[in-house]
């Protein structure tokens, strides 16, 4: 029996952080053993919001596939490859405006979040209304059958199945499946303030921070705020430096909450071993990304290989779609 089919995706707008690790590469990397797995770097919806300032992309591309395999992403077992070397994903893109009512697009919950937060872009653009579209498309041309995902895609993973629900209904073709979230429970990890781990947040620690950066930015974590002095008692259940324990150091919580609550360790010394662990993990992680750096031609044959196996399904699904839509 064939495998099922999965794609996702990420943007390359920047470095990766912890959160990309732990909320999606992880599991990529378990994922690629079971299924047949399409992951792919989205630089087309990175334009949408970058469009002022594209210089990045071209360099995070590089960045973020060298990061991909050093977390374990195989190129012999899964295609990983950048969106706009599959033309036919635009194609299909197309058709898919053509279909789409204005109004799920501007009631769409990601769409009127990212207006009202990202205030440093001007998104109020006719492309960026367009995003879940594209991304539809994306998942569409390759029929994936299920799509990783975090929470905060799953309404344009609805939007995707309410598309191909139109579609096979005006065109009386089944060529368009309706994919299905292959949700990620991963406990979500927090910035270094608190807040949510972003990268317009500047409150992340990247995959290729080097160890001394790890070490800056692991002690400048907030603690619990009641824990001025060694000797006060702390909590560690609000402390977010033990949440990352839990993440990247389970066999030690529960040395770490004794210590806390019984005023042994000072937050500045647990910090400091906090930053050790996160080194330990992230040093392979560093190895491997700059021997894969250190040849870009090699990366670029992944990508090319990548491509070519992504175009050869993506131009036979966009052959049926023009036939149906009688284009072709
Ligand atoms: N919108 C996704 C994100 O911001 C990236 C993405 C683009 C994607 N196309 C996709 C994810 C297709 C899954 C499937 O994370
Ligand atoms: Fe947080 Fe560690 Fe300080 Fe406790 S000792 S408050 S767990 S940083």
């Amino acid at each position: 029996m064939s495998k099922r089919r999965i794609l996702s995706g990420m943007r390359p707008t920047g470095p990766l952080h912890l959160g990309h690790l732990l909320g999606a590469l992880e599991n990529w990397v378990k994922i690629q053993d079971t299924y047949e797995s399409f992951f792919m770097i989205a630089d087309w919806h990175a334009l949408m919001s970058e469009y002022k300032n594209p210089e990045g992309i071209k360099k995070n591309i590089m960045n973020m596939t060298a990061d991909w395999i050093s977390c374990g992403l195989d190129p012999e077992k899964c295609t990983i490859f950048v969106q706009s070397e599959v033309p036919e994903h635009l194609e299909l893109a197309m058709v898919l405006s053509d279909i789409t009512p204005l109004a799920w697009l501007e009631r769409c919950p990601t769409y009127k979040e990212q207006l009202r937060e990202m205030k440093s872009r001007d998104l109020t653009t006719y492309g960026f209304l367009g995003y879940p579209v594209l991304q539809a498309s994306d998942i569409l041309i390759y029929k994936a059958e299920s799509v990783p995902v975090g929470e905060d895609q799953l309404a344009h993973l609805e939007l995707t199945r309410e598309i191909v629900r139109r579609f096979n209904k005006l065109y009386k073709k089944k060529i368009l499946i309706e994919p299905h979230p292959l949700l990620t429970k991963t406990p979500r990890i927090l910035g270094l303030d608190n807040r949510k781990m972003s990268k317009s947040y500047g409150n992340y620690i990247a995959l290729s921070d080097p160890p001394g950066e790890i070490e800056k930015k692991a002690g400048s974590m907030i603690t619990d705020p009641e824990r001025i002095k060694k000797n006060d008692k702390g909590h560690p259940d609000i402390c977010n430096v033990y949440s990352y324990y839990k993440l990247f150091g389970p066999s030690f919580i529960k040395e770490v909450y004794g210590y806390c609550t019984g005023a042994e360790v000072g937050c500045t010394e647990c910090k400091k071993r906090l930053a050790g662990l996160l080194i330990g993990r992230l040093n392979g992680i560093r190895k491997k990304r700059e021997t894969l750096l250190s040849d870009k031609k090699g990366i670029r044959r992944i990508l090319d290989e990548g491509a070519k196996r992504a175009r050869a399904i993506a131009s036979k699904t966009i052959k049926e779609v023009k036939r149906a839509v009688g284009i072709a």
